[in-house]
């Protein structure tokens, strides 16, 4: 099993100060596992690893595979926590670029997205993508009554029954929804769609290791056994509930001093662009639940070396908030070398014979010595290399720090209380029945 180490070095602190938080840092820890079964506390994401439902893991194999046979395409509907965490995964774990690939060679369905923006352009367009090529659809709301899945979905259920007639077009719609309750659940029971449940008790973005993440993910060839495993490594591996032995709790604790100390906004940096949704994911899983009664981290991002070359300059001498958390994927799957070039021309002659990911790691550790030395500190999350495995114990490490630094923070890192506004006034705007005071 690939590991995960985490580096405190570039940070300022002195583990002294991180130690401090100990009795704190443990109480929460029992607080947590105390609460873990109790209904209406959204915990149920602590066990997912190891109390997974073996029948619905099943089922989503199944699925999977009849997607892969039947269509070339998977159209995943869903926004915010049901949609981000399987596009992070996909993309981190399958070809950079797998839905540009011929179909031969990627075997798996190509997986393209709606339902997270309110573009009738992006249908459109979506649209003459797909052509006449065979498609079927993964609908993810826990709600059930989001409006950007809703309207995505009505419009591609109509293009579904148009393209195959109601009954085949019944047999291509896969629905994940909650178990009872919800417009979309009422549609999946009428129309016979398959059924994926969203248990109770995991909220949207803790909802990456359920069916919700898992049907994608599978879809695109991926083993989602293997992604299991490496959550149930780190669910192992963070139970501990002293924080000198616990590196999920140590970066928690250290976002939280940093942020004591005026830095108050947080970019997850990685050097490997198929880790974009990582951060996007991470974003909204740290930013939905800890950015409330005007406290929290805003949680940001960098690819780099790229953004170097954007936010760089600011990063290195704008304003003193900032701290970074650098992923760094100690062994890249492929590589490339640099060969020698008689004439020189482009001066990089003194790096032929060197790898890529040798330049690139050149390119990291120096980023951040400049970085610190620019007082915005780093964390460092090492990881062996980009499986099923690191990916899986990536996630449930994430999951579990953000619910301890809000806690830590003295939030409740599972509500979105915020998010109701604009819709309020959306509502209000379109004249939703109920809404028009
Ligand atoms: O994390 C959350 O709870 C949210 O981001 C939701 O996932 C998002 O708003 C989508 O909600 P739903 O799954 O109900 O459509």
């Amino acid at each position: 099993m690939s590991n995960i180490k985490l580096e405190f070095k570039y940070t300022g602190l002195d583990n002294k100060e991180i130690i401090k938080y100990t009795e704190k840092v443990g109480k929460i820890h029992q607080e947590l596992h105390e609460n873990k079964n109790k209904k209406g506390e959204f915990l149920g994401w602590m066990d997912l690893p190891t109390d997974c439902d073996k029948k619905e893991i099943d089922k989503i194999k199944k699925s999977a595979k009849k997607i892969a046979k039947d269509s070339e395409i998977l159209l995943v509907i869903g926004i915010g926590g049901s949609y981000l965490g399987a596009r992070a995964v996909i993309e981190s774990l399958t070809h950079t670029f797998y839905n540009y690939l011929p179909k031969e060679q990627r075997k798996t369905p190509q997986i393209l997205y709606a339902g997270n923006n309110i573009s009738g352009q992006y249908l459109n367009d979506l649209v003459e993508l797909i052509g006449d090529r065979d498609l079927s659809i993964s609908v993810i709301s826990k709600s059930g009554t989001t409006t950007e899945p809703a309207i995505a979905f009505r419009f591609f259920r109509e293009f579904m029954e148009n393209k195959y007639g109601i009954k085949e077009a019944r047999k291509r719609i896969y629905v994940t929804t909650d178990k009872r309750k919800g417009a979309l659940k009422t549609l999946a029971d009428k129309e016979g769609y398959t059924t994926f449940v969203i248990p109770d008790n995991v909220g949207g973005r803790y909802s990456v290791l359920t069916p919700v993440g898992l049907l994608p993910i599978a879809t695109a060839g991926i083993d989602i056994d293997k992604i299991l495993d490496g959550a149930k490594f780190a669910q192992e591996k963070y139970s501990d509930d002293n924080l000198k032995y616990n590196d999920c709790y140590k970066y928690a604790v250290t976002r939280n001093i940093l942020y004591k100390d005026e830095k108050n906004i947080e970019l997850l940096v990685t050097y490997e662009p198929k880790m974009h949704y990582m951060i996007e994911w991470w974003k909204q899983l740290f930013g939905e639940s800890e950015g409330k009664e005007g406290k929290g981290i805003y949680p940001s991002g960098a690819e780099f070396t790229t953004d170097l070359h954007s936010l760089g300059q600011y990063i290195q001498e704008g304003r003193k908030n900032l701290f970074e958390t650098v992923i760094n994927i100690e062994k890249q799957e492929s590589n490339i070398k640099i060969n020698l070039d008689e004439d020189d021309l482009d001066g990089i002659n003194y790096i032929s014979g060197k790898t890529m990911e040798y330049v690139n790691k050149r390119a990291m550790q120096g980023t951040i010595d400049a970085h610190v030395e620019g007082d915005v500190p780093n964390i460092v999350i090492n990881i062996e290399k980009l499986d099923e495995e690191t990916i899986g114990h990536l996630i449930y490490f994430f999951e579990l720090s953000c619910a301890i630094s809000g806690k830590i923070l003295e939030i409740n890192p599972f509500d979105q209380p915020g998010v109701e506004k604009y819709k309020t006034n959306m509502f209000k705007l379109l004249g939703k029945p109920g809404y028009e005071e």
